[in-house]
């Protein structure tokens, strides 16, 4: 009997579970769950005997793949995949695929709850801004982008976009504004919300100058990967820009430091809370598993990214 692995430092809901096990246990297979592991040899453990596994930011490389010997596939229940040491899976002959689009309203809702938090100056009870009429920039028009400019418009906010791959026309065709390039974005929008994923391209590539671009009053929402800012350009745009905040899903290294110094214009989440809802585990999770069971009974390679 096939085995899949669940194997989750930040577990899915439980109705999560059970419904990938569902899943599982209709087509036959087997399932087990490897849930806040605390160590790497937890998860070398788990792995020895699994065909296929489910993870999620979860550091999957070559050691990994080593240990994983009857391995054929792994699938990233969620977007980004940076987590995942490609080359090693096709080295070892593993399959790697991903969930587009499953857990995107989740974090796409999280993008308003802090963007209203920052905009009300972390409810303090000072007097802050409105979302309405302000213009919002979306970096990267992809499933998560998409969803910030529905919810967006629904707020009264003009919505600019710019996505390096997705046309110009396309996005202009859903009512919101394309700009040429990211230092356009920058230079237009007070808000900015950041989607892009971390790959050699982007990491650090929200610098010191696209920063500075901002309007007065400026706001960057990081839900999207720590890399693709650039920390001490970070930390130098909130020293010599006293109206700027910066707003994160994803704790930067520098955390302490901008906690100490900027208490009331720097705010990031305890833990990755974008994807952390049930619909979204529910929707991720089950969509992993289908995708496997698909893959080692019919051998559907779509969502494959190696
Ligand atoms: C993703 O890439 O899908 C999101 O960043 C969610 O990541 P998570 O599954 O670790 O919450």
């Amino acid at each position: 009997m096939a085995k899949i692995v669940i194997a989750t430092d930040k577990p899915f809901a439980a109705v999560a579970v059970k419904g990938i096990r569902e899943v599982a246990e209709t087509a036959g297979f087997e399932l087990a769950l490897l849930e806040k592991y605390t160590e790497k040899a937890q998860l070398l453990e788990a792995v020895t005997d699994a065909d296929a596994v489910i993870i999620r930011s979860d550091k999957i490389d070559a050691e990994v793949f080593a240990a994983a010997k009857q391995l054929k596939i792994v699938v990233r229940a969620g977007a980004g995949y940076d987590n995942v040491d490609l080359e090693a899976a096709t080295a070892h002959n593993v399959c790697v695929m991903n969930t587009p689009g499953q857990n995107s309203n989740a974090v796409a809702e999280l993008v308003f709850g802090m963007l209203v938090f920052g905009a009300r100056n972390f409810f303090n009870g000072t007097s802050g801004i409105e979302l309405k009429g302000k213009r919002l920039g979306i970096l990267a028009y992809g499933n998560v982008g998409r969803n910030v400019a529905r919810i967006a418009k629904g707020f009264g906010m003009e919505v600019y976009a710019y996505d390096a791959f997705f046309p110009a026309e396309a996005i202009e065709k859903e009512g919101v504004k394309a700009v040429k390039s990211a230092a356009d974005l920058f230079k237009t929008c007070q808000i900015i919300s950041l989607h892009i994923p971390a790959t050699a391209e982007t990491k650090g590539s929200i610098n010191f100058e696209l920063l500075n671009f901002l309007p007065k009053g400026g706001i960057v929402i990081n839900t999207a990967r720590k890399e693709v800012i650039d920390e001490s350009a970070l930390a130098k745009a909130l020293s010599e820009r006293p109206d700027l905040k910066y707003l994160t899903d994803i704790r930067p290294d520098i955390h302490a430091d901008l906690t100490a110094n900027y208490p009331d214009r720097y705010f990031s989440t305890p833990k990755k809370t974008g994807a952390q809802t049930a619909e979204a585990n529910i929707n991720a999770g089950i969509a992993a598993a289908e995708q496997i069971v698909d893959f080692l009974k019919n051998g559907n390679e779509r969502f494959r990214v190696n």
